[in-house]
């Protein structure tokens, strides 16, 4: 099929307020992302099985500028509660901004603007109400380089139960142990526990801060390219505890790794330019998928 090449209403000239309804999807979807890249909107294939699960948090139809610039169009996605999905896509498409939008860390930025909400077990995280301190409480976040914090392997772990108030030893001593097993650590440190996290390997680091976001019992975990900073064996410790986590924890994980994607995720979803293109159960996406360009991608022929 031919791209549509009409003008949107923002180049006719047309300013916002105009009555033209939104242009129409493109269906069959032939040359969506060239759709995209001209700035016209498309509809977003996403599988019924996504629609079936119980969903831990909603997208509802979030747009994100940073100043003028748009990130974030009109994304809206159920993300599945006790399974994993993956955010894949090209870089710059969006992933690391969706994933800080769930936690409003984007807040801490002057220039984003944010239209539309999501909700996190059915509260919405941008109602001005919404305590981002408790908020940010209820997720466990982790980031492309591991960060523990300068103080003992114990000390990290039990850090969210300290800075509230926890302080019965028996309490930490237990969360501790189970974090560290939930983690796939205990074995590899629990001779050393009140020895400086500092002098972990990067791999045990990384599986530390899955830890110690765990030890909080997050209502859902957001990983941003866990692993891109570990060597392959690392990398391949914190992909099993990936796996692992699977059914026990609702987990949200960015990766530009397909292998990745493939091997620890229940669903995934591909962007591409700020816009949810495809959205399925993970061995769908691979070796189904109901788009010619999301198989493009993920067989590695463009991004
Ligand atoms: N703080 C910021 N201010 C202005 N623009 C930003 C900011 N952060 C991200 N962007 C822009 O928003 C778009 C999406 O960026 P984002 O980091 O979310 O992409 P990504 O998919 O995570 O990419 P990568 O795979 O490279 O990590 C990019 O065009 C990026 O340049
Ligand atoms: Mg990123």
């Amino acid at each position: 099929m031919q791209a549509q090449t009409e003008a949107g209403p923002e180049k006719s000239g047309i300013s916002e307020q105009s009555p033209t309804p939104p242009r129409p999807a493109v269906d069959p979807p032939a040359d969506r992302l060239v759709e995209v890249a001209a700035g016209r909107e498309v509809t977003a294939e996403v599988h019924g099985a996504v629609l079936g699960e119980t969903p831990v948090l909603e997208i509802d139809r979030f747009n994100l500028w940073y100043g003028t610039k748009q990130a974030l169009h009109r994304i809206t996605m159920p993300i599945p509660h006790g399974k994993v999905t993956a955010l894949v896509g090209p870089s710059g498409c969006g992933k690391s901004t969706l994933l800080r939008s769930v936690n409003r860390l984007n807040d801490l930025v002057a220039s984003v603007r944010i239209t539309g909400d999501m909700r996190l077990n059915g509260d919405s995280i941008y109602d001005p109400r919404m305590d981002v301190i408790e908020l940010r409480k209820r997720m466990g976040m982790v980031f492309q380089k591991p960060n523990p914090f300068p103080m003992s392997i114990y000390e990290n772990v039990v850090y969210s139960l300290r800075i509230d108030g926890e302080n019965c030893r028996a309490v930490l001593d237990e969360v501790c142990e189970a974090s560290l097993r939930g983690a796939a650590l205990w074995d590899e440190v629990k001779d050393r526990l009140h020895e400086s996290a500092l002098g972990l390997s990067g791999g045990q680091q990384q599986r530390l801060c899955i830890a110690r976001a765990i030890a909080a019992e997050p209502e859902v975990l957001l990983l941003d390219e866990p692993c891109s900073a570990l060597d392959p064996i690392a990398t391949g410790k914190v992909e099993d505890l990936i796996q692992e986590l699977r059914g026990r924890y609702s987990v949200l994980i960015v990766t530009h790794n397909m292998q990745q994607a493939s091997r620890t995720s229940d669903y995934t979803a591909f962007m591409y330019l700020g816009r949810l293109i495809e959205y399925g159960p993970t061995t769908d996406i691979f070796t189904k998928p109901i788009l010619k360009e999301t198989e493009a991608y993920v067989t590695g022929r463009f991004g």
